[in-house]
């Protein structure tokens, strides 16, 4: 070998260089290391061919990809059962070659499994086998008792290493640069020569041989092809795969006078280089998923700020319409009325990621029936008397967004049907009209009425009910989350305060009566009562403030305790009397001295009231400026 020949051997960066018909002239030892063709490193085997019998340990992070086309079924060849494994899979085993049986051992994970590794750990004939993909750091490795094999892969990967059966000695290592040994998992699997490594490796004889026999024909490939024989010109630092490996490669021509004879391909490997931009990519993105968690997280909490309670029945609601905020399917929200369907189904909206498209509100049982059908598609101009123009319905405006469908336990049947065909097919036509309309809405329906007894009752679609019954949410009544009462109030009076402009305060009394009311109208119910005693009150709302049936309580009583307690018995007569006077007193309190709403409130006459306060010697004068 002549000094010169020696030179490209030294220099830092990867040199090929071939004539202009592909002949490679220059193949430096740079260039070998960066493709893996240099084998006399690293332990040594000599060439052979897989046997029965022999021990085969597999890591490959997406079966089928950069391993000679591997298969589920190809795992079969080592006496791995596939089942449940698909292409794209990432997956560690260990079987013997030719295993009839299906012995062997085989661990897997779907592309989008979030794992930090994949390990299979087992002993074959007393030898400790470990298969490990570790994915963050990109590196498969098979370790055989203490000897590690690595194999760091950029995008996919099949690594392998074969013990001979009865030496029980490593016959083959997968390493760099097996595509251009074409080496591939598969190809040995099946029983294809491999050539030796270490020791053994023949001096891989580039001089003279095509550049498209020993690399296939990528890209970088083709371009240096191209320059070499003048269908090009330079090309500089270009980023590009060889033999799946990335590289940032310099294409130059090398020109005798005017003629175009070759080309030299300089080769930089960046490998690592890009191994930590995929990282930060990566990190980009999980980065970015994580602001976007945090920004729906926020508008989550402001959606559902609005819904005021901390008692585990309202907790856990809010937390399954959070849930069912994401899922952008359809939402059934179930309730007496007053407890906060309409609350919810707006919360929902807002919370969605359709928060910022219309949320298109309507009510089924407010809107005659002959009009329903053309609010909510739409009409054609001239479709029916009065459809003087075309118009959009309430579907058609809530696109991108989402429709509350209120009481739809009122939809006449009719309509159901249709309603049905949209949840179906995401489209439908306007009234008088023949084109499918394509919409993309979010339904969330609400009924106060037991949809399913309607269901069997004939009243209401079956296939309607299941498919709008996707997720339902029962809204508590107010009496099933009492410890919910002091923040309602709180909230009520903070809001009320701030419309009528003054602050005022509840008596204890008043809190209890409150408290202690079973409000079938629930929250709606409870505002009504606030709102009214406000208008009414002094600066301390009194239990004269309240509406007379809330005093009476549900069971029709005037609120409060026994108004005598039984515990000495005496006369009957006596008693009785002891009770009516306390009767009047407490109405009288109660009433501030309103001798009309006393009598009212303990249901009796004007003649037999005056009578009474007369006997007992009670003035109702007293009652009327006593504020408490
Ligand atoms: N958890 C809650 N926190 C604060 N306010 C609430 C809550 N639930 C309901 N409300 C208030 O109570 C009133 C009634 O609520 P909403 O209209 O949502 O009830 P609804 O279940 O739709 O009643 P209906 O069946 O009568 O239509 C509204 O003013 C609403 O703001
Ligand atoms: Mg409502």
């Amino acid at each position: 070998m002549d000094f010169y020949s020696k030179i490209p051997d030294l220099m830092d960066e990867g040199i090929i260089a071939i004539d202009s018909e592909g002949y490679i002239k220059i193949y430096n030892r740079m260039a070998k290391n960066i493709f893996g063709i240099n084998f006399n490193e690293g332990p040594s085997y000599p060439e052979g061919v897989i046997k029965d019998g022999d021990i085969v340990v597999v890591a490959d992070n997406m079966l089928g990809a950069d391993d000679g086309g591997m298969t589920p079924e190809d795992l079969k060849l080592i006496g791995v059962n596939p089942c449940g494994v698909e292409l794209g899979y990432a997956v560690v085993a260990v079987g013997r070659k030719g295993d009839k049986t299906g012995q062997g051992y085989v661990k897997f994970l779907k592309p989008d499994q979030m794992a930090n590794e994949l390990l299979l750990k087992t002993s074959v004939d007393d030898i400790v086998i470990e298969s490990h993909i570790n994915f963050p750091r990109r590196i498969l490795r098979i370790k055989i008792n203490d000897k590690i094999y690595d194999y760091e892969y950029i995008w996919a990967a099949g690594h392998m290493v074969i013990l001979d059966g009865s030496t029980k000695c490593v016959k083959f290592y997968q390493s760099k640069g097996y595509t251009s040994r074409k080496e591939d998992m598969k190809f040995i699997l099946m029983g294809q020569h491999f050539k030796g490594k270490g020791r053994y490796s023949k001096v891989f004889e580039t001089y003279n041989k095509h550049i498209l026999e020993l690399h296939s024909d990528s890209e970088v490939v083709r371009k240096l092809l191209n320059v070499a024989c003048g269908k090009e010109n330079d090309i500089k630092g270009v980023e590009s795969l060889i033999n799946g490996i990335p590289v940032r490669c310099s294409i130059k021509a090398v020109t005798d006078g005017a003629e175009r004879i070759g080309a030299i391909l300089e080769i930089v490997d960046i490998t690592e280089l890009k191994a930590m931009q995929i990282e930060r990519e990566e990190a980009l993105i999980t980065l970015k998923k994580l602001q976007d968690k945090m920004i729906s997280e926020k508008y989550k909490r402001q959606a559902f700020k609005a819904i005021i309670g901390q008692s585990p029945k309202i907790k856990q609601v809010i937390e399954i319409a959070k849930k069912a905020a994401e899922a952008n399917s359809t939402v059934l929200l179930l309730g007496e009325s007053g407890t906060g369907k309409n609350l919810f189904a707006e919360a929902i909206h807002k919370a969605s990621s359709r928060r910022n498209g219309p949320f298109i509100y309507i009510n089924c049982a407010s809107i005659p029936e002959n009009l329903l059908e053309s609010e909510l598609f739409g009409h054609e101009k001239g479709s029916f008397t009065g459809a003087v123009s075309e118009k959009k319905g309430k579907f058609e405006m809530a696109n991108g967004g989402t429709i509350f469908l209120d009481e739809i336990n009122e939809l006449p049947v009719t309509l159901q049907a249709k309603i049905l065909h949209v949840l179906q097919s995401k489209s439908f036509t306007r009234v008088g009209g023949l084109k499918s309309i394509d919409v993309d809405i979010r339904i969330i329906a609400a009924s106060n009425k037991d949809l399913e007894q309607l269901v069997s009752q004939g009243k209401f679609r079956g296939d309607l009910f299941y498919r709008i019954n996707v997720i339902s949410i029962t809204l508590p009544p107010l009496r099933e989350r009492k410890e919910d009462i002091y923040l309602l109030i709180e909230n009520i009076c903070n809001k009320l305060e701030d419309k009528i402009n003054k602050r005022k305060k509840l008596s204890h009394e008043v809190y209890n009566i409150l408290y202690n009311y079973e409000w079938p109208g629930n929250i709606r119910e409870l505002e009504n009562v606030l709102e009214r005693a406000m208008l009414m009150s002094g600066d301390i709302i009194q239990p004269g403030d309240l509406p007379e049936y809330i005093l009476r309580g549900n069971n029709g009583n005037i609120h409060g305790k026994a108004l005598v307690d039984v515990k000495d018995l005496g006369p009957m007569r006596d008693i009785v009397e002891e009770a009516e006077k306390r009767a009047l007193l407490k109405a009288l309190k109660i009433t501030k001295g309103n001798g009309k709403k006393a009598m009212e409130l303990l249901q009796i006459g004007k003649t037999n009231f005056y009578e009474k306060l007369k006997k007992f010697g009670i003035e109702s004068s007293k009652f009327r400026n006593n504020s408490s």
